[in-house]
């Protein structure tokens, strides 16, 4: 596939903000947006707390992966996917093979501060202490680190971090497959 015409793939931790900035790059590429969990949402008619709360865990990742790993395989999208997706072998090698995948990256001080505004949708961090999440927030950086591109959101805005997207996928673009014209 042309990697002109490779979807994107937005990884990281909850609340990082990939869906913010997974449609402003959308916007700014003409391209169509995904958010993976508001689709599984769509499929199955409940929110995700009550998919966990209703069938569990298990079914929920096992829904995950057909739906990431089919989402994927299409071409031209900006898709984000949900935070604990990219630890499925199945889906990193997805992922990995037919997209351009970017890390958005957060530190832990920083993400720590947005937990309160988290809670209540995500059923992950409402079983666990606040010890507990960090334990979490560090062992999943294993899996995110397998990636095309790592950036760190922090402070900066969602504007900012898509405009830098945008920029460094431009420059990827013209470097593999320059046009000449
Ligand atoms: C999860 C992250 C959520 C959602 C589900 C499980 C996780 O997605 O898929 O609540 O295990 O990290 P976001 O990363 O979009 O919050």
């Amino acid at each position: 596939m042309s990697v002109r015409q490779k979807s994107i793939v937005l990884i990281g931790f909850m609340g990082v903000g990939k869906t913010t900035i997974g449609e402003l790059i959308a916007k700014k590429l003409y391209r169509s947006f995904i958010d993976v969990d508001q689709e599984i949402e769509k499929d199955l008619n409940m929110t995700i707390p009550e998919i966990f709360e209703q069938h569990g865990e298990a079914f929920f990742r096992d829904y995950e992966k057909k739906k990431t790993c089919a989402l994927a395989e299409q071409k031209l999208k900006v898709i984000s996917i949900g935070g604990g997706a990219f630890l499925q072998p199945e889906i990193r090698e997805t992922c990995l093979t037919n997209c351009i995948v970017f890390y958005l990256d957060v530190t832990w001080d920083e993400w720590k501060e947005r937990l309160d505004l988290l809670i209540d949708s995500r059923p992950i961090l409402q079983s666990r202490n606040i010890e507990e999440i960090e334990e979490l927030f560090y062992k999943r950086q294993d899996a995110y680190s397998i990636n095309h591109s790592k950036l760190t959101v922090n402070q900066r805005s969602a504007e900012e971090v898509a405009d830098f997207i945008v920029d460094s996928l431009k420059h990827v673009w013209d470097m593999y497959e320059p046009r000449i014209d």
